[in-house]
């Protein structure tokens, strides 16, 4: 599908986004595996996280959607899940494959997990290897490097897993396995990544404490409750950026998550010279959650990376729109990362932004970007990844002519009202 996209000058618009992703696919799972009902309240129903319910109830898990964001999970308890009949397929989500590998290193059976072909190039040793530690009996393709995964169910140990790379998804996995181990579980990372799982889990009841880096966990059942998904930030920030660089621009986001491991964009644009305001403030089950409102400056480009990089690393393409406009250099470094996400981020992002005429180059960890020249629109395309297509589209907000982002049907993955929200925003072309 193409999606064509004209500039837009004076946007202004109040907008509420969907659920947010990460949260999304932890309530069906720990929905599934824990004792009693579980309803979910703004789900997103995305493709990533329909991943994940359709690969739970092939797990034997009753799910019942409601409404496209109301869920109802009838949770089986932590030995509930049953033998899959089938391969579980996660399409293209990763965050479906390595946190479902965490849960099934420790069950009685026998599961195979795939995706599409960018899930078959992601890495996979970063899960498979501390899983292997814990006594888990789970192989994968290369050498035990990449999907599709053979798990079969395995007594696991506790141990102590210092994780390389700052990533939520492999803490995740490592903390969902240590449900089933037989004693405790830690789990250190080099800089915080997102804490989700860890304030979900606590709110499930699980034994669970974090300490400066380490989250330790213990083996135990978990209680199902009411769960109210969050807006995501990751998809607010497309609109963030749009209100931060369109001259007289105002765009308030309702209802966001400000998880403080997720707000590096937020950091970062006002750290370029963007107006930022947060109001309406409360929290749900241990996530911040508040309205956004953004409105036009001048922004300025800065040097981006270290520990602010996992709290934004969703984020980098489209922050990549707001140092195209922003006058002077911007410098990404550190989020060498972004090249083993659904596409090779870095890489699209400086090929497709080229197209518009920015001046940018790729480095060995990142993006150098020198802005504020005037660009034109452009022809892209998504390399089938959901926040290249945004950011591209995003570009032909701010671009002077006609774009067109091909294969933009992938913004499913994460915004399935993306154009509607987009379209909604006031102001001329
Ligand atoms: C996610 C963690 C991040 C992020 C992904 C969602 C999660 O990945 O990029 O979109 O829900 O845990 P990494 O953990 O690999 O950094």
């Amino acid at each position: 599908m193409d999606l064509t996209v004209l500039p837009k000058k004076a946007v202004q618009g109040i907008i509420s986004i969907p659920g947010d992703k990460s949260v999304s696919h932890r309530s069906v799972m720990l929905g599934g595996i824990a004792r009693g009902v579980t309803e979910i309240e703004n789900f997103l129903p995305g493709q990533d996280c329909l991943s994940t319910v359709r690969c739970m109830r092939q797990l034997g898990v009753s799910i019942e959607q409601i409404s496209q964001t109301r869920l109802k999970v009838e949770g089986k308890g932590c030995s509930g899940l049953s033998e899959p009949e089938d391969i579980l397929d996660v399409g293209n989500s990763g965050t479906t494959i390595r946190l479902i590998s965490g849960l099934l290193a420790g069950q009685k059976f026998f599961s195979v997990l795939n995706g599409d072909e960018s899930i078959r190039r992601r890495p996979m040793a970063r899960v498979i290897k501390p899983l292997q530690e814990m006594g888990a009996r789970i192989q994968g393709r290369d050498a035990n490097r990449l999907a599709p995964l053979a798990i079969q169910g395995a007594a696991l140990k506790g141990i102590h897993c210092h994780t390389p790379v700052a990533s939520a998804q492999v803490k995740s996995a490592v903390l969902l396995a240590g449900l089933y181990a037989d004693g405790e579980t830690a789990v250190t990372e080099p800089s915080q990544s997102r804490d989700h799982t860890e304030k979900m889990l606590k709110s499930f009841g699980a034994h669970i404490v974090t300490e400066g880096l380490t989250t330790r966990i213990r083996p135990g059942e978990l209680t199902g409750r009411k769960v109210i998904v969050p807006g995501d930030i990751s998809s607010a920030a497309f609109f963030l950026v749009a209100g931060a660089v369109i001259p007289d621009a105002r765009i308030t986001v309702k209802n966001v998550g400000l998880n403080p491991t997720r707000t590096g964009i937020l950091d970062v644009l006002e750290e370029m010279g963007a107006d930022i305001a947060l109001s309406n403030v409360y929290e749900n089950s241990g996530e911040l959650i508040g309205d956004i409102t953004v409105t036009g400056s001048s922004l300025k480009g800065i040097v981006i990376g270290g520990a602010l990089i996992p709290r934004m690393v969703d984020e980098i393409p489209v922050l990549a729109v707001a140092a195209a406009v922003a006058s002077g250099q911007t410098i990404i470094k550190d989020a060498a990362e972004l090249k083993v996400k659904e596409s090779n981020r870095l890489q699209a992002v400086a090929g497709e932004f080229a197209r518009f005429g920015v001046d940018l180059q790729e480095t060995r960890d990142g993006l150098i970007i020198n802005g504020g020249r005037k660009f034109g629109g452009a022809v892209t395309e998504s390399y089938h990844d959901h926040r290249i297509a945004m950011a591209c589209a995003l570009m032909g907000l701010v671009a002077s002519g006609k774009t067109v982002v091909r294969g933009a049907e992938c913004i499913d993955i994460s915004f399935p009202s993306f154009q509607t929200v987009l379209e909604s925003l006031s102001g001329q072309n």
